[in-house]
């Protein structure tokens, strides 16, 4: 028997950073997904393509404990795949928690629920970057559009209109686990500004549900590209990401930002509601040397199956 999973990697369309201190935040799961494929071994192997082997160390222990909490040697051969770049800051480590957990959890019959995913979604994720809000593992799992507050039942958002995001990647790998420690430091150096930063981004993200509510892709565009303003001003942006944000809104979006940690990875934009003149946004970008693809939102969370 092979049991099979898909977890969806996530964009933040606003509140990063300042979630894991407390703030309001909202993400949206994408088309884009890490599967996993477990079938029985004489031992535990896991065999990936993942650019980044140490992400391996964490899926490695995200495993063991989960057969060591059901009492179980992991005897378990695991397959990742995966057309979701990872340090691209679209969440693929939390997403390949996910798989993993969801995907032994359909091949041992321990029926984890979706609480139980997000669990091992942020065991791993503790692993690779410390302090994870929760927002990427509950956003994989649950799937959909999520507002989000550190110790509160996540809230979903239900669209006025499903919503096209244009992601676009920088070129330049992320490290989570520094950005989050440079935030910090701007936290602890100037508390009182930090504090106006963090409830600007919450008033943001409760603005941005409202427009998502209504299907206001022009006031969600607006919010999105003055969340990117707050985002760096504490300090989560570089040169690279302000300018394809700059390039973004120059080819016609109706909003853009970084998403996720920043310091590299990708921007988030809305496109313009001229179906041709956003349809022309990924080459214009391409030959300024950026990446770029179209996801709709929502979507559906992890899901797994047997064959
Ligand atoms: C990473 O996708 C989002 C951060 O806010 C970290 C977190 O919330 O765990 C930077």
């Amino acid at each position: 028997m092979k049991a099979i999973a898909e977890a969806p990697g996530k964009v933040i369309i606003s509140g990063e950073h300042f979630v894991v201190h407390g703030a309001t935040a909202i993400a949206a799961a994408i088309e884009r997904k890490v599967r996993v494929e477990a079938t029985r071994g004489d031992r535990l192997a896991i065999h990936s393509r993942l650019r980044d082997p140490k992400k391996l160390l964490p899926a490695r222990k995200v495993v063991e404990s989960l057969y060591k909490a059901h009492k179980a040697e992991p005897r378990v051969s695991i397959s990742i795949t995966s057309n979701l770049a990872d340090g691209a800051g679209l969440g693929s480590s939390a997403a390949t928690m996910i798989a993993i957990a969801a995907a032994t959890s359909a091949l041992e019959g321990w029926g984890l629920d979706q609480a139980a995913l997000v669990k091992a979604g942020d065991s791993g994720e503790r692993l690779v970057h410390g302090n994870p809000s929760g927002i990427d593992a509950t956003t994989s799992a649950k799937g959909g559009v999520i507002l989000f507050k550190r110790g509160e039942e996540p809230r979903r958002i239900e669209l006025g209109s499903p919503v096209t995001m244009l992601v676009a990647y920088s070129g330049r790998r992320r490290n989570t686990g520094r950005l989050i420690r440079r935030v910090g430091v701007m936290k602890e150096s100037y508390p009182s500004l930090f504090e106006s930063l963090s409830d600007s981004a919450s008033m943001v993200s409760n603005l941005c549900a409202e427009a998502l509510a209504k299907g206001d892709s022009v006031t969600l565009g607006r919010l999105m590209t003055y969340s990117h303003a707050v985002l760096a001003r504490a300090g989560a942006s570089n040169p690279r990401l302000d300018q394809l944000v700059d390039l973004c809104l120059s080819s016609g979006c109706l909003g853009a930002k970084l998403t996720g940690a920043g310091g590299g990875g990708s921007v988030i934009a809305v496109p313009p509601s001229d179906k041709r003149k956003a349809a022309s946004i990924p080459a214009k970008l391409k030959e300024r040397g950026y990446d770029a693809f179209f996801t709709s939102i929502p979507t559906t969370g992890a899901r797994a199956w047997t064959e």
